[in-house]
């Protein structure tokens, strides 16, 4: 009980066992390929560690646990190609290595994969998961269109920022955490609340993404670090440093973000120099804090043992302080 590496042990055992057809090679190869690099694998423990703090049986939450990993993964597959990157989890991207082609496709079947996994749940439940796993997936669709969307805008509110990454990332993630409160059978407020949690803890997630694609360290991000800048993305930086900035940094910030032409290093450098002028990096970090506070606070409030909200509390505090 309350053990994350047994968590992690029983992911990597179901993955093990998951078995994926070996033709056409170059649709399962990429498949194959993206599940095998070092993910963090935080979806499924969620939803174990759900499970487990609501004092359920984790062995019924492996099905969930898998597809949301497999779900996780296609959006990542499909999300490189959206944004140009070429590096993820150290690696070349799928669709670097493969081609665009490949990244749909294989992108497609690990989706498909991931609707097959949840379906083995447990049959009373099966009906509540695939519904709330769908509900998931057309969000997620929404936020990764306002993401590409807000791209070819100067100005975005807080607020819409805030929507955005609720439904690309928060989404699936406090999907995640309700998918095994469910397979628990704890009660619909337990399930709700766990729900908000996760919406908490899923935007502060984005927004230290966000952070480390422009301080992380490229060592260990594993992902091209100032791509979001080199894609003109509205990051949480972006959207802060736009509302901070006096007419002459806006002004360049519009100008740097427009699109044009400009030569990537010297972009990213530029934005960073204006970033730094107006404090981004404190000002995001205090965004953080405040996002987890509220997440703790709602989890003061769940039904669950001490111990569990300690062990939970310990959890968050890892993906606190992650740098990749
Ligand atoms: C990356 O998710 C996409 C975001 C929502 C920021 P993770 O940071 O969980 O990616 P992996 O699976 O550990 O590589
Ligand atoms: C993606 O956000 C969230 C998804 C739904 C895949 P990002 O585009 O910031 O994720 P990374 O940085 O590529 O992992
Ligand atoms: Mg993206
Ligand atoms: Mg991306
Ligand atoms: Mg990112």
């Amino acid at each position: 009980m309350y053990n994350i590496e047994y968590y992690y042990s029983l992911i990597k055992s179901a993955f093990s066992k998951l078995s994926i057809p070996s033709s056409p090679e170059s649709l399962y190869e990429p498949l194959r390929y993206s599940l095998s690099m070092n993910g963090k694998r935080i979806r499924p423990l969620l939803c174990l560690i759900s499970c487990d703090l609501c004092n359920g049986d984790v062995n019924k939450a492996i099905p969930a646990a898998l597809s949301l990993e497999l779900f996780h993964n296609f959006t990542l597959i499909h999300d490189d190609i959206m944004d140009n990157a070429n590096l993820r989890r150290g690696y070349p991207t799928v669709y670097k290595k493969w081609g665009i082609n490949s990244g749909i496709l294989s992108g497609d079947v690990m989706f498909a994969i991931s609707y097959f996994e949840i379906s083995k749940s447990v049959p009373e439940l099966v009906n509540q998961l695939v519904s709330i796993l769908t509900q998931t997936a057309i969000q997620v669709c929404e936020g990764q269109q306002y993401d590409l969307d807000f791209e070819n805008k100067q100005h975005i509110s807080t607020e819409e920022y805030l929507e955005m990454i609720r439904l690309k990332t928060a989404a699936l993630i406090a999907a995640s955490l309700k998918m095994g409160a469910i397979i628990a059978n704890a009660d619909e407020i337990l399930q709700n609340k766990f729900y908000s949690f996760g919406e908490k803890i899923g935007l502060a997630f984005q927004i230290q993404d966000d952070l480390l694609d422009a301080y992380g360290d490229a060592n260990k991000f594993g992902k091209t670090i100032g791509n979001d800048i080199t894609t003109n993305k509205k990051t949480y930086l972006y959207v802060k440093a736009y509302e901070d900035a006096d007419e002459e940094q806006k002004n360049k910030l519009i100008y740097l973000y427009s699109g044009k032409e400009i030569n990537s290093v010297s972009k990213i450098n530029e934005v960073l120099t204006i970033f730094n002028k107006l404090d981004i990096l404190n000002k995001t970090k205090l965004k953080l804090n405040n996002l987890y506070e509220e997440a703790f606070s709602i989890l003061e409030i769940m039904e669950i043992s001490n111990t569990a909200k300690v062990f939970l509390k310990d959890f968050v505090s890892q993906l606190i302080n992650r740098e990749a």
